[in-house]
């Protein structure tokens, strides 16, 4: 039998396609509730305390993707970017850098599968990242730019390391079960964050 794939239905199914679609409302709930935010920000100091919440947030998840990525399969993880850069801006406006959050307020993540979930939405943000660095160096100074390393993300090279990540991923979660452990991950990383965002003030 000779089984002809339609390209549509064959990108439908891929993992990260999937996450896209069932993440929607959430990243949608997530951007309305920071770009309040950001429009808000008048001086460095609001600037420094949008910061600390993503710097508490991100670096918690990050310590529990640490203990769980199997850096075999996610072969450049040590090259993506990471809350230290967070810790270089709140630095660089000379304000100090908050413990990371606890397990009450994050996501489990006990394994690669679920370390791959979250990472979905730190690597994601990196898109987001770049609209949200402009937005700010058109309010502020920030400290001549010095402080927007983490929004600015990978720069001009952002969107191939987010094409490269979704292709790794994609190669790494195939079976449904598989796929609905990373979904899950994914929408509880974006669920514990509107939460945080909501608690941080
Ligand atoms: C002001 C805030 C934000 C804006 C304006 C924004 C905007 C965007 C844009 C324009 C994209 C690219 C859509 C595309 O090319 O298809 C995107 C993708 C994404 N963003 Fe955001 N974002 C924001 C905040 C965030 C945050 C804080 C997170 C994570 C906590 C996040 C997670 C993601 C993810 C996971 C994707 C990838 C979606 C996909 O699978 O293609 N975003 N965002």
């Amino acid at each position: 039998m000779v089984v002809i794939y339609d390209n549509n239905s064959l990108i439908k199914h891929m993992l990260s396609e999937k996450l896209k679609e069932e993440t929607k409302t959430y990243h949608h709930e997530t951007e309305v509730a920071l770009i309040g935010r950001i429009k808000a920000i008048k001086d460095e100091q609001d600037y420094a305390s949008l910061l600390k919440m993503f710097y508490s947030y991100f670096g918690g998840l990050e310590k529990n993707i640490d203990a769980a990525i199997d850096t075999g399969l996610m072969d450049d993880y040590h090259e993506r970017r990471k809350t230290s850069a967070i810790a270089d801006d709140l630095q660089a406006l000379d304000a100090d850098v908050p413990p990371v959050a606890g397990a009450d307020s994050l996501p489990a993540i006990q394994n690669h599968l679920q370390a791959l979930g979250a990472l979905y939405v730190i690597e994601g943000s990196t898109l987001g990242g770049k609209i949200i660095s402009k937005m700010i160096g058109q309010k502020l100074d920030a400290a001549n730019g010095e402080a927007l390393t983490f929004f600015n993300s990978y720069g001009e090279d952002t969107v191939n390391m987010w094409n490269s990540f979704k292709e790794k991923m994609n190669a790494q979660a195939q079976t449904d079960e598989e796929q609905a452990a990373v979904i899950e991950t994914a929408n509880s990383t974006f669920k514990h964050f509107a939460g945080w965002i909501a608690r941080y003030n």
